[in-house]
């Protein structure tokens, strides 16, 4: 069943009604995004393993091989978090614009800075009500690129150069790594550096389920189901969707939301029940 029209009421960018739904989330972000999780989820155990490692066993070493074992694991996730990070900026070109949202942001627009802080007060529980976005809020997009993007490459780099001090001289890890161990000083400094920026990427992590969460409760959109099905649910029919960054975005709105009033007219107050 159709949720009830609203009457326009008052809007901006020119948009008199917002849609009810619109796909957002393409199936290979939405592959990458859930092979991501999972491969952090298991790199931050089992890095964890091999910076405090259980306690030796008993018998032959080679009988158990737990720190091998960990280390493995570690190694198959990194794998998978890394070849998952170069298809997904691969995707870049072909994805809709909403696939290049976090790898950028417009830092030298007043407007980007004001409805950033928006989402800081909204967040912050000062501002009462929540603003309303088809892609990423500003504060996402900005923590995304800052703290995932970056941090995840961080680790990638200095994963493979700290792995590349075992593979052999000419193989691809050193050739497109080795470089990281003398730029940090020490292989030891390197391993500090890499076990630190797990903190930051987790950090992110933590901070971005609450904030899914949290939104999926008390804001006007969907969220948690929006990165299984790629749909984003609007709950209501306010008008101010503030996807305004990219033009790509706004017009595509824009159309639907002509597409849904040529289907539907909006009601006047009287058919409402106010005359
Ligand atoms: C989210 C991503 C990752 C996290 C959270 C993570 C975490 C960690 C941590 C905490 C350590 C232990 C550092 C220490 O001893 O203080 C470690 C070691 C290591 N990591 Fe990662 N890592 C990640 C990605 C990668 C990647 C992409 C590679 C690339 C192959 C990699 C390769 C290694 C290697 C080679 C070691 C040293 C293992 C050893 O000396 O036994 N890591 N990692
Ligand atoms: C290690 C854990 C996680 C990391 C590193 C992570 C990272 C990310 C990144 C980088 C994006 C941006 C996707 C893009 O536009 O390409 C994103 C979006 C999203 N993630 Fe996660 N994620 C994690 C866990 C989760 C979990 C557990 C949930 C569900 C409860 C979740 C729900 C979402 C949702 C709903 C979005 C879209 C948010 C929006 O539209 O603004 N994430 N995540």
């Amino acid at each position: 069943m159709k949720p009830p029209l609203s009457p326009p009421t008052g809007h901006s960018h020119g948009l008199t009604r917002a849609p009810k739904a619109m796909y957002v989330y393409e199936w290979p972000v939405r592959v990458w995004h859930w092979v991501t999780t999972l491969a952090i989820f298991v790199l931050a155990v089992t890095g964890y393993l091999i910076a405090k490692p259980l306690h030796s066993v008993g018998g032959e070493a080679s009988d158990s091989w737990v720190n091998g074992w960990i280390r493995t694991i570690h190694f198959v996730a990194a794998y998978g978090l890394s070849v998952a990070f170069l298809m997904r900026v691969l995707w870049i070109p072909f994805g809709n614009a909403h696939s290049r949202e976090i790898f950028w942001v417009p830092l030298w627009k007043a407007a980007y800075w004001k409805e950033l802080l928006q989402e800081v007060r909204w967040y912050g529980l000062v501002k009462k009500a929540p603003a309303k976005y088809v892609g990423h809020n500003p504060l996402a997009r900005f923590s995304m690129l800052f703290m995932f993007v970056l941090g995840t490459l961080f680790l990638i780099f200095t994963g493979f150069g700290l792995y590349s001090e075992g593979t052999a001289a000419g193989s691809w890890q050193r050739a497109l790594f080795g470089w990281t161990s003398s730029f940090a000083g020490s292989s030891m400094t390197l391993r500090t550096w890499h076990h630190l920026a797990m903190y930051y990427v987790l950090a992110f992590s933590v901070i971005h389920m609450y904030l899914v969460l949290r939104e999926d409760i008390m804001g006007r959109t969907s969220m948690a189901s929006t990165m299984v099905s790629g749909w984003r649910l609007f709950r209501d029919e306010g008008t101010d969707i503030d996807d305004a960054e990219e033009p790509a975005i706004r017009r595509g709105i824009e159309a639907e939301v002509r597409a849904e009033e040529a289907k539907e007219p909006v009601p006047s107050p009287a058919a409402q029940g106010k005359g």
